[in-house]
């Protein structure tokens, strides 16, 4: 079973996206296990400081490195960890290649940075890979931890009940998805397309991915440069 362990510093701003959802089915039915930690659980500063200003006088606080390097030694204590990944506005752009990857790595734990980030030290010892998720700067790597976990536990085995559905998505086949339609087939003026209503699997396939490389060619052509 993969496990994702979470070190933050606010794991409140964790409580909602794991606990419902697909997400949520992915851990009751285990195969996915979902860890969140405070990293001040592990400050053996009196007053369980996390943070602390910069060498060379910038604004802003730093995370320290000693409690982040205890946590990530307690855990990588009790298992293997395939990636140690930081969530960081600097790191690799997050994609659909990157996700299916490490859907199949393994265990994995995921930092989340605050205030100005994490001591460079942090980085270069014991980070294996820094991900971003956009270019644009969240107030923490949280969201950003969020939103790659949500991303990785949807492609692991058995989480989806439709083993063809995480298949299609848009990006998979390099492509955006085609548009999809439920009942009613007439609402008002508005008709489903024929040819989706045929029953002729073969020309419904055909609309599908002639409709997927239209709506990728108008909206993102830069795939199609790929
Ligand atoms: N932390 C702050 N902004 C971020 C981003 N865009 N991606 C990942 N982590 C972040």
């Amino acid at each position: 079973m993969t496990r994702i362990d979470i070190l933050t510093v606010v794991p409140r701003l964790l409580d909602g996206p794991f606990a419902d959802s697909i997400v949520q089915r992915g851990v009751e039915k285990g195969h996915v296990e979902i860890h969140v930690h405070n990293i001040r659980d592990w400050s053996t500063d009196k007053h369980k400081k996390v943070d602390d200003v910069p060498f060379g006088g910038s604004a802003g606080m730093v995370m320290t490195i000693q409690p982040i390097a205890d946590a990530i030694a307690e855990l990588k204590a009790q298992r293997d960890y395939a990636e140690i990944i930081y969530l960081t506005p600097d790191g690799e752009r997050l994609s659909q290649p990157l996700v299916n990857q490490l859907s199949i790595a393994g265990n994995l734990i995921l930092l989340a940075g605050h205030y100005k980030g994490v001591d460079q030290r942090v980085r270069d010892h014991f980070i294996t890979r820094e991900i971003s998720i956009g270019d644009y700067v969240l107030s923490g790597g949280e969201l950003a931890a969020a939103v790659l976990t949500d991303a990785i536990v949807r492609l692991i085995p058995g989480v989806i009940g439709d083993e063809m559905s995480a298949l299609t998505d848009s990006f998979q086949d390099g492509l955006l998805a085609p548009p999809v339609y439920t009942r009613p087939a007439v609402y008002g003026d508005w008709e489903v397309p024929e040819v989706l209503r045929s029953g002729d699997h073969a020309k419904v396939r055909a609309w599908e991915e002639e409709q997927a490389l239209e709506r990728t060619q108008a909206r993102r052509p830069d795939l199609l440069e790929e």
